[in-house]
């Protein structure tokens, strides 16, 4: 078995580090084409590596797949979304993209805003550690209670998880 890992840094893991490559399953599968191969994980990383096991040869017909968890949220009819009774009076938050604005609710993090406005962040785990939500935040502050889906680049670049994150001031973000 091999395993890699993203986000190992900071870790004392010996192994194979970052996503699944073309080297890597090349290193590690022989005859990797004529292979049936089981694909389980949040849709980015099913389609990276679909589109790597394409190029390696594997027919689309050999593989198969299980998403686990994750879609869009579908926007709610008119009137039918459950909002928080009380109204919202934390930092504003706008999805840039969406040209939408709102306050945030006490404790609420940016994914379930974006749900309730119908904006279309995609997540799976919800709990920071597949990076399925990341989004650009292009103004503001927040907190995470847990980060390990963010790699040091994404940092630097003002990549947040909105499933973790918590607006300290009002934030704007690419969505
Ligand atoms: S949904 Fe997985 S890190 Fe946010």
């Amino acid at each position: 078995m091999t395993v890699t890992m993203s986000g190992a840094e900071g870790t004392d893991w010996k192994g194979p580090r970052g996503r699944l490559t073309k080297e890597l399953l090349t290193h590690t599968i022989p005859n990797l084409s004529s292979r049936r191969v089981h694909l389980c994980g949040p849709p980015s990383m099913m389609e990276a590596t679909k589109a790597i096991l394409t190029e390696l040869g594997v027919a689309p017909g050999q593989v198969k797949t299980e998403v686990f968890g994750a879609t869009k949220p579908k926007p709610s009819a008119a009137g039918t979304s459950s909002k928080p009774t009380a109204p919202a009076t934390g930092p504003l938050v706008t999805f840039s993209k969406n040209s939408k604005s709102a306050k945030i609710h006490v404790d609420q993090s940016i994914l379930e805003l974006s749900e309730e406005l119908a904006i279309g962040i995609e997540f799976s785990c919800r709990v920071g550690t597949c990076g399925v939500c990341k989004v650009k935040m292009t103004s503001g502050e927040v907190e995470m209670a847990v980060e390990d889906a963010l790699e040091p680049d994404d940092k630097v670049n003002g990549i947040i998880l909105a499933c973790q994150a918590k607006p300290k001031d009002d934030v704007a973000v690419e969505a």
